[in-house]
């Protein structure tokens, strides 16, 4: 792994992932079978389990934990601090983005904030509470609009990938 123009410092990549250029990750963890994509910012004591894909432009700062099989959509936004300002002391909230969760493109995710097990985030959404479990999130403020272990759901998706132009390969229902 030598990703170019990028900082890599004190960082734990396991076997199998892939980092691509211009990221900074700085004294974090990241798992096996990941896809790391370019312009990712992931900041010190992140945890980030197996099969992890970000994609392009997401900031991941201190105290964000991310599960196994958890997908985060390009230019994701994480925070930690909820009163930021320049100087003098700050509270640090830790989020968790819980297994099998998927976070769409440009959301925001304020502090403190746990995403459930195989929730789907929309995207541009400001998640503002937690996620429930299975929970499909939309808007800002973040609402529950369905659940992704629905039959109506299930069916959706089903019939979207059963026309035009599907890619990637064949793999288990990603919500059970
Ligand atoms: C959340 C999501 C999965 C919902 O898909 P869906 O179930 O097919 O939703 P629908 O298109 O039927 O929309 C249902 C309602 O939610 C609203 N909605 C859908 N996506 C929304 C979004 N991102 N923000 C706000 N509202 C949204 C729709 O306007 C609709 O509202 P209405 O009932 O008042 O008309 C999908 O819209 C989404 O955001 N996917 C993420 C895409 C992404 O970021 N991919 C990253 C990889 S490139």
């Amino acid at each position: 792994m030598k990703p170019r123009f990028s900082v890599l410092r004190d960082v734990e990549v396991g076997e199998g992932t892939r980092v691509y250029d211009q990221v900074n990750l700085y004294k974090c963890r990241i798992g096996r079978n990941c896809k790391i994509d370019a312009y990712v910012y992931i900041e010190e004591g992140v945890e980030i389990g197996d099969n992890v894909k970000i994609r392009a432009f997401t900031f991941i700062p201190t105290g964000v934990k991310i599960e196994d099989d958890v997908f985060i959509g390009p230019g994701v936004i994480f925070t930690n601090d909820r009163y930021p300002r320049v100087r003098g002391r700050w509270r640090l909230q830790r989020t968790t983005v819980r297994k099998g969760a998927s976070i769409g493109a440009r959301a925001v995710v304020l502090p403190g904030v746990t995403v459930g097990r195989y929730a789907m985030v929309a995207a541009g959404s400001v998640v503002t509470r937690d996620v429930p479990d299975y929970a499909i999130v939309a808007g800002n403020p973040a609402k529950v609009i369905g659940y992704t272990n629905t039959e109506v759901f299930k069916e959706k998706v089903r019939r979207h990938l059963s026309g035009g132009e599907v890619r990637g390969e064949e793999a288990d229902w990603p919500w059970p």
